[in-house]
Formats: C-alpha cells, structure tokens, sequence
C-alpha cells in the first residue's frame, strides 16, 4: 500500500519563512514535519511514501537521502546515536512526484498516480493513503484505526474528521452524514467552507484519508473548483454517487495543527510539554 503527501502548495500563511524552505520541513520540536507524517504512513502498512514536491521542495528530497559523509563524521566524534538517527531518516523509502504547479491538493495527488496504481489494472489497483502534514499524528494510531474501519466495510474509502467548535466550520471542508457505530459515520455530503448556518455538522476533514483507486480516476476529469484549482473534496463528492464513503471520528488529544503559525507554535509547546520529564519543562 502507498501513501501521498502533497507538499507542492504556495504555503502563503507561512510566508516569509517559507520563501526558501518548504512548509513541511519547518522543524515541530527536533524534526520536520514531514519526518513524522512520513513515519506515521510506514508505521500503518504503508511500504512507501510519495512526496509531491516541486523544484523548490528540494529540501525534502534531501533530508530523505543518505549521507555518509554527515554519518562519518557523527561516528568519528562519537556521537552515535545522531548518527543511527541520520541514517535511519535517509534509508526510509520515500519517493518523489512532481506538480509542476499548485493546481489545487485534488491535482497535487493526482500528480502521484503512476506511482500509486502502478501497472495495476483498475480492479487489482490497491486503495491508499494521503496524509496532509499540517497536522500530525504523533502517535501514529489513527491510520490504523482507519484501515480496520475500511475493513470492517468492504475496502471503503475512509476520511478522517475532528468535531470543530460550530463558529470555526466556515474555514473547514464538512461532512454531512449519519453515525453508524463509536465513532464511525457514513457519509452522504461533503461542503468546503460553508457557513456556520449552513454546515450539515461540526465535523471538518481532518487531512487523513484512505482512499480507494477510483478517487484517481475521479480526479483525472473533476473541473477546477474553488479558486481555480482541482479540489479533493470535489472528487470525493463525485466518489459518493459510486460507493459508500465513511468518516472516522479523530480523538481530540491525538490530532496536532500545525497549518498556521499560533497553531505550530502551539502544536511546539504541547509536544514539549508531554516529550519533557514531569515538573521539567522549561
Ligand atoms: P493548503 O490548501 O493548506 O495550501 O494545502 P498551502 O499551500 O499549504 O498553504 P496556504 O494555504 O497557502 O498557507 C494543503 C496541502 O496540500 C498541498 C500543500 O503543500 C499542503 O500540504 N498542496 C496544495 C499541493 O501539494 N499542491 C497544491 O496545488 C495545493
């Protein structure tokens, strides 16, 4: 199974720091953000990861490379484990796609197509993740769950959701739909940033997804929607005339916003906080 994280955006919210750097290198204490996305896809099944980057997320591509020179040097100077950890981050199998431009996230992943369905006729074509890193997951046990949950339905496409307060929903795509078990909804709409009158739910598109190969084939001829660009959420409406789509509640402590600079920094200071040995923060 694959996983896809665009990481082609303008990352404007970020700007100017992400001028010259990409937005999902910026470091969440000791690591890009990234490091722990692309590790939470390895650690659920998933047996590589594609990066969609472009010619100025280069930076990705080299955090992801070996360097032995950077090893020996570590090892030379005793300091082995930086160097264990130098080189685990360089062996994880992680590939690159290219989106020539921002497009929209819908264009961006269908960038990774060819990767992800391979010579697989449509039939045998195997479902696959897409992981946003504005948020992370640290615990690395939500796509899990989503996998058992796609199970447990006949191989559906699963999207993860986190209950938002009402007044935020406008800034969301939401989910419209019934609950079907703890914590599970089936899906039977989708609005991107509707208003607060208008949301079906409080439950906004969290940036986890496990989806089936028909969302590629939906996203090669889905129109540019809002802002002219090829919008996922307008391809999984689409995937909702054809097969059922669920919704997977995401726990509120487990889930970490890192998309706007208050919420990396804040994101910073909680993953501190828990990483740091009790009464030794600061
Ligand atoms: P966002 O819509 O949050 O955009 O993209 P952005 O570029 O990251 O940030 P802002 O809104 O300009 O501040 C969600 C994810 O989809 C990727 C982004 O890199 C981000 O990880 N994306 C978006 C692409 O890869 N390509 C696109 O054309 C658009």
């Amino acid at each position: 199974m694959k996983a896809i994280i665009p990481a082609a955006g303008l990352a404007t919210r970020f700007l100017p720091a992400t001028k010259a750097q990409p937005k999902a290198m910026l470091p969440v204490l000791n690591k890009p953000a990234i490091q722990y996305v692309v590790e939470e896809a390895l650690a659920a099944e998933a047996d590589e990861v594609v990066v969609v980057g472009n010619a100025q997320t280069q930076a990705i591509a080299a955090h992801f490379s070996p360097d032995e020179a950077l090893v020996a040097q570590l090892e030379g100077r005793g300091k082995t484990n930086y160097a264990d950890e130098v080189r685990r981050v360089g062996s994880l199998p992680v590939s690159f796609a290219e989106q020539p431009e921002p497009l929209g996230l819908g264009h961006a992943i269908h960038c990774a197509a060819a990767k992800v369905l391979g010579d697989a006729g449509d039939a045998e074509a195997e479902p696959f993740y897409v992981l946003l890193s504005d948020v992370l997951v640290p615990d690395n046990a939500l796509l899990p769950r989503m996998l058992a949950s796609s199970r447990a339905h006949g191989g559906a496409s699963v999207i993860a959701v986190i209950r938002v307060p009402r007044e935020q929903v406008n800034r969301f795509g939401v989910i419209a739909g019934e609950p079907v078990e703890g914590g599970i909804w089936r899906i039977t709409g989708m609005v991107e940033k509707p208003s607060v009158e208008q949301a079906p739910s409080d439950l906004a598109i969290f940036g986890r997804y496990l989806l089936t190969p028909r969302v590629m084939e939906l996203l090669s001829r889905v129109a540019p929607g809002a802002g002219g660009e090829i919008q996922l959420t307008d391809a999984l409406i689409e995937l909702l005339a054809y097969e059922e789509v669920y919704a997977l509640i995401v726990d509120p402590d487990e889930g970490f916003d890192v998309g706007t600079v208050e919420d990396w920094l804040s994101t910073n200071l909680r993953l501190a906080e828990r990483a740091a040995p009790s009464g030794a923060a600061g």
